[in-house]
């Protein structure tokens, strides 16, 4: 089997811009949502993942959180992660665009980060008290509630909720501006994330995708490769880190 390689040689001038999904953490021991062991198999994404759900049963959806919450805690990121966050320290012009709320770009050391989804380390108050971190894991009392006395929520985004508007902004103008777009282990299937690669796309930029397998994002992709994306990215941009 020959080596991946990129067809596109990025070099400090050009911005790099990584959309990344589910699967970019799989080999760091999340689970992915769809496909084979996918969380949509074993778990209801209507009960755990909706404000409806939420308002029928808090407690239920933050055992769900709980439990994500405490097995993050137990995950590091993988060469994926660490590719990615090399190369932003190498002096390249990164950006990471994700749909993952597990930190773990963070923990790899990422700074120009955008979470599409939320972070699972983060709680809102449902009612004025705002947003803000929380590492507590496993709460002694489920559902969690704020000082003010209304519930807790976890900060991140259910089926049939809008993404935050500044966050999208600065999403689509650093797509409009990408000059490679790396699209990393997602299924393609979720909007509007699923349309960024496109958007990057037809601004020009050169798409390159790593997955498994094909997703629809493959139909245009300039080069996909297809295998697990701790092994297939730093084969692909090894030779542009800086070993500090
Ligand atoms: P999915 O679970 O839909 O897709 C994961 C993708 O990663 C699939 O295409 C797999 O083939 C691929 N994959 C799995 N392991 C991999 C590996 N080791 N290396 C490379 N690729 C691998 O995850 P997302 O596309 O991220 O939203 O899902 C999008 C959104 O759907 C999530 O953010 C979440 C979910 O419902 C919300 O909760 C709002």
């Amino acid at each position: 089997m020959t080596e991946p390689r990129l067809r596109f040689h990025p070099d400090k001038s050009h911005r790099i811009t990584f959309l990344t999904g589910a699967g970019i953490s799989a080999e760091s021991g999340i689970p992915t949502f769809r496909g084979e062991k996918g969380l949509w198999e074993e778990f209801d994404a209507e009960e755990l993942a909706t404000v409806e759900g939420f308002e029928r049963n808090p407690e239920k959806v933050w055992a769900w959180y709980d439990l994500r919450r405490t097995q993050a805690l137990q995950c590091k990121p993988n060469p994926a992660h660490e590719t990615i966050a090399v190369l932003e320290k190498s002096g390249f012009d990164t950006a990471v665009i994700t749909q993952n709320i597990d930190d773990l770009h963070r923990l790899a050391g990422n700074d120009r980060l955008i979470e599409l989804h939320g972070n699972i380390w983060k709680v809102k108050c449902t009612r004025f008290c705002g947003v803000w971190e929380d590492r507590t894991a496993p709460y002694p009392h489920l559902p969690p509630v704020c000082a003010c006395g209304s519930l807790l929520r976890p900060h991140v985004v259910w089926f049939g909720e809008m993404l935050d508007e500044s966050i999208l902004a600065s999403a689509y103008m650093r797509l409009g501006e990408t000059d490679l777009c790396v699209v990393v282990g997602t299924s393609g299937t979720v909007q509007p994330a699923a349309g960024m690669a496109g958007i990057a796309k037809a601004s020009g930029a050169y798409v390159v995708e790593v997955n498994l397998e094909p997703t629809p994002i493959s139909d245009y992709a300039d080069e996909s490769h297809f295998g697990k994306a701790g092994e297939i990215l730093p084969k692909l941009f090894g030779e542009y880190l800086e070993q500090n």
